[in-house]
């Protein structure tokens, strides 16, 4: 064999075993998914996905859409294109069940609407389906000649997004349909996500200091619009099908031939589906459909009614905005009374303090409960709750129970009003640190960085790619090792053995699960790298509220390493001049709140905070740390860079018990965290002896004026008209009158000409 036969051969070779990789990782794909029956491990699904990676990175040309690798696809999308649908995409009609009342059927808008139908098709009895109504979003995808063609969203009804890259990451969706697929087959459904995925999927966001998302729907709608397919494909989405659009192949009579030739395509249909073949029936089927619903594992949003029979579909057709042959049920969440027995305060993993609702234990949905959130103290004060009171509650999305009203008339005259700082004297009930409330939001925190209710929190994001990026550190290990007393605070990680670590006991005392040394080998690994970090990754590391990474690393600009930080004089200085600047601008004479007061009082006191606001602000505004700006008409406005809120609370942070806890153990552990981007942005000003500083000049210099100030200039430093509190000297040769004198008014330094000069030198000198 000579040497391009020997090559020839090895491609070929390579070809079929890509081929035969990816029907193996397909069909495996679907015993997984679609029928939950895998016939090999995960581990052995990931080494044959790998190996089917690693060949398309030697021959890409092998690629096309229809490999499993483009399932998760890592391209990302650039926008989204529209899609017009070949058949509208409608909505349903809803119809209501009530509460009981005398005289009325709380289901009578369903029996109305079977009645209609009825009437329309003139059949005392036409059999109608019942399903689920999943509570996600509604997607359609479009087979042609038994390949996925496109999949979009709802959008408007006839135009949708172009959503296909999204939808091929979802595995219960095939690529590719079996050789007896119709023609033309566009499947309608819906995107969601189970329940035990999106808590999870939260928790983990929670636990990297990302956003929540508020339900399993949100998620859902949030991903799907994602323009980054490989961040849609690590997100838990299903699909499950429910209706039809276009349709070329066999006629289908109604819901069971659709339903079959579905499974035929295993396409995975939304069950159960409940038959009613006569009004009695159909409301059986509703009402079995309300207990079943609660055991899918996804959000529904009530039942669909849907007549059978496609023929008689078609016959009633549908509205500009729904079909008349479908019914949306949307069932009352189950509501019960009780009495409130006290309220609990329950500090959560981002150390937000919820008031909880100590109920006397009641049977709602299928499950007792004793306990509900109150969400906040201005819930609490807006629904007028006592202590003592009896209350109305309901287990709201089938997930957690509220509080919704408090029953009238049936109040005891001892009832407790509540108030949630008081109830806990202002200091957090886990830690006993001091409580604070965040500009514009209801929610009282506690943020105390060694916070035990907030241990396993703050320590994964700690280590967090964003924050400290430490390997093989995430949420598990730290609940772990919170949960075992091993850590009490991230900083304790620093204090662990690699033995220690190794020997974690990741399971339970029966079923143990260890860390082991390996994994705990590349922890400490991190763990030492980290300690060398830049500061700006530390200072987002501490998670304290409102200081992500883009503010951290404006603080590192201003401060060498920790320790400058700890007793940062600039922060210090930053809050002093805005409050003196708030007073500077309250004390204005021509402001109108100042009207009859005396002004010459007036203008001594701002003559007075002028010089504060100058000597405070002098050394930084030299160096371009900050700005002071004439604002309105004679008021000042401070531009700090770091911004007031995230200034005010950085400080209180360093200040409080819990930052001076974490400052003293990073000096015992000799962590000095230095920035990698100190002063990165004045480097270009700060250029020359004369940096930052603005001369003003007056009187006769021996040089001509244009030439002194191209001196000034070439120094680094500027030279103004007219003198300003911006002014740093007035620069004065013989004679000059009224600059000198509004320079001694506002407390400018008068130099003459040879110490300019020398300044010029001096520094040139260094
Ligand atoms: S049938 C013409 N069946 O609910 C629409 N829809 O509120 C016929 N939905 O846009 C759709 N579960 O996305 C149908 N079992 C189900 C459903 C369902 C959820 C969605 C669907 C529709 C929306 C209307």
């Amino acid at each position: 064999m000579d040497l391009f036969e020997y090559a020839d051969r090895q491609e070929m070779d390579e070809r079929e075993r890509y081929e035969e990789l990816c029907h193996i990782v397909r069909h495996n794909n679907e015993l997984y998914y679609a029928k939950a029956t895998p016939e090999i491990t995960d581990a052995e699904y990931d080494r044959l996905y790998r190996e089917i990676e690693e060949i398309e990175g030697r021959h890409p040309e092998y690629r096309t859409a229809e490999s499993p690798t483009q399932r998760v696809g890592n391209d990302l999308s650039e926008g989204f294109a529209k899609v017009r649908h070949p058949v509208p995409m409608l909505s349903i009609d809803d119809v209501f069940e009530h509460k009981p009342q005398a005289e009325h059927e709380t289901d009578e808008e369903l029996v109305n609407f079977y009645e209609r139908l009825c009437q329309s098709l003139g059949d005392p009895a036409p059999h109608v389906v019942v399903e689920p109504k999943i509570d996600g979003c509604a997607v359609t995808i479009m087979y042609r000649g038994g390949k996925l063609s496109y999949a979009a969203t709802r959008g408007d009804g006839s135009e949708g997004d172009d959503i296909t890259a999204n939808v091929r990451t979802i595995q219960s969706v095939p690529q590719q349909l079996p050789p007896s697929a119709p023609r033309t087959l566009e499947v309608r459904g819906e995107i969601y996500m189970p329940s035990a995925q999106f808590d999870e999927l939260n928790a983990h966001r929670d636990a990297e200091g990302l956003p929540v998302f508020a339900n399993p729907r949100n998620a859902t709608a949030g991903t799907i619009k994602l323009l980054d397919a490989a961040e849609v494909a690590r997100r838990p989405l299903r699909f499950l099908a429910h209706g039809m659009g276009a349709y070329d192949g066999k006629p289908l009579r109604n819901t069971d031939d659709y339903e079959r030739l579905l499974s035929e395509m295993q396409i995975p249909y939304n069950k159960p589906i409940l038959h009613g073949h006569n009004l009695d029936e159909l409301r059986a089927a509703v009402k079995e459909m309300d207990k079943l619903r609660r055991e899918l594992g996804f959000g529904t949003d009530g039942a669909v009614v849907k007549l059978d029979d496609y023929a008689r579909r078609d016959e009633l057709g549908a509205t500009a905005r729904a079909p008349r042959w479908a019914a949306a049920f949307k069932y009352l969440p189950e509501q019960k009374e009780t009495k409130l027995l006290g309220i609990t305060v329950q500090v959560g993993r981002t150390g937000v303090l919820t008031p909880v609702a100590e109920l006397m234990p009641v049977l709602i949905s299928g499950s007792t409960v004793s306990r509900a959130t109150l969400h906040n103290q201005d819930e609490i004060a807006r629904k007028d709750i006592r202590i003592g009171d009896t209350v109305l509650v309901e287990k709201a999305g089938e997930i957690i129970p509220s509080v919704v009203k408090v029953i009238e008339g049936k109040r005891p005259d001892d009832a407790a009003r509540y108030n949630l700082v008081e109830a806990v004297s202002g200091v957090c009930p886990s830690c006993g640190a001091p409580v604070t409330q965040e500009e514009g939001q209801v929610a009282w925190r506690c943020t105390n960085f060694a916070c035990p209710a907030q241990a396993v929190t703050r320590t994964s994001y700690f280590c967090s790619r964003a924050a400290l990026d430490i390997e093989n550190l995430g949420g598990v290990v730290a609940e772990a090792l919170v949960n075992r007393g091993m850590i009490h605070s991230p900083l304790d990680l620093f204090r662990l053995s690699q033995t220690e670590l190794g020997a974690l006991n990741l399971g339970t005392s029966e079923e143990p699960r260890r860390f082991g040394e390996k994994n705990a080998a590349k922890a400490i690994d991190s763990l030492e790298k980290a300690r060398k970090l830049p500061l700006e990754r530390w200072i987002t590391a501490f998670g304290i509220p409102s200081i992500g990474t883009v503010t951290a690393r404006e603080v590192a600009k201003y401060h060498r390493d920790m320790q400058e930080l700890a007793e940062s004089a600039y922060l210090r200085s930053l809050v002093e001049l805005e409050d003196h600047i708030a007073r500077y601008n309250k004390l204005n004479p021509s402001s109108p709140t100042n009207k009859g007061k005396d002004k010459t009082e007036l203008e001594n006191q701002r003559a007075e905070l002028s010089q504060k606001i100058e000597q405070t602000s002098a050394p930084y505004t030299a160096r371009g740390y900050l700005t002071i700006e004439p604002v309105g008409q004679n008021g000042l406005r401070l531009v700090n860079p770091i911004g007031s809120v995230s200034c005010r609370k950085l400080r209180a942070y360093l200040a409080s018990a819990a930052g001076q806890l974490v400052l003293t153990t990073l000096r015992e552990l000799g962590i000095n965290p230095a920035s990698d981007c100190y002063a990165e942005s004045f480097v270009d000003e700060v250029q020359g002896p004369l940096a930052g500083l603005t001369f003003v000049l007056t009187g006769s210099l021996s040089v001509p004026r244009d030439e002194m100030e191209r001196r000034i200039a070439s120094a680094g430093g500027k030279a103004a008209a007219s003198v300003t509190k911006k002014t740093n000297y007035l620069v004065a040769g013989e004679g000059g009158g009224s600059k000198r004198d509004k320079a001694t008014k506002l407390g400018i330094p008068v130099i003459d000409e040879s110490t300019l000069l020398r300044m010029m030198q001096n520094t040139e000198d260094q």
